[in-house]
């Protein structure tokens, strides 16, 4: 089945089973690496992506669900001044150690800035509640998150 969709602002077309994962048509047919495969089966965050403007699980959708609609990873979003605010803040705030989680974190915390500039902490952990993190308590990122809404003033 042939499925177009916008990845990252440009229209793309695969050709795939429909059935496949969003997840392994990113990586596999497109090469778009920066999304991560952790658990497979929607319980770790990984693979999360931007669907329409929303957090998703990119391993949980299959492919067909994406015809026509607008995509953004890790790739799309870094080259964006908001993007760039959030990874800079994850990393002042040393939030990025082995970096697996990393991906999915700065597409959650842009999530989350985008509907509420200035968080309280309950709120941002509520955000980052579906993206585990092995390795830094997870502290770390809500003080990153902090960071990006300061720096990011104007901004988000
Ligand atoms: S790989 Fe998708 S939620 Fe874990
Ligand atoms: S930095 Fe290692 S899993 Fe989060």
């Amino acid at each position: 089945m042939k499925i177009e969709f916008y990845l990252n602002d440009e229209l793309v077309e695969v050709e795939a089973d429909p059935m496949q994962s969003l997840l392994n048509t990113l990586r596999g047919n497109l090469n778009k690496t920066a999304t991560k495969e952790g658990c497979g089966e929607g319980e770790c965050g990984a693979c999360s992506i931007l669907f329409n403007g929303k957090l998703v699980n990119a391993c949980m959708m299959p492919i067909a669900q994406a015809e026509g609609a607008r995509l953004m990873t890790l790739e799309g979003l870094r080259q964006t001044e908001k993007g760039q605010c959030v990874i800079d803040a994850l990393l002042e705030a040393k939030g990025v150690q082995c970096g697996f989680c990393t991906p999915g974190m700065v597409l959650a915390l842009y999530a989350l800035l985008e509907v509420n500039a200035k968080p309280n902490e309950q709120e941002i952990r509520t955000a980052i509640s579906g993206n585990l993190c092995r390795c830094t308590g997870y502290g770390m990122i809500v003080d990153a998150a902090r960071i990006a809404s300061e720096k990011g003033e104007g901004l988000w």
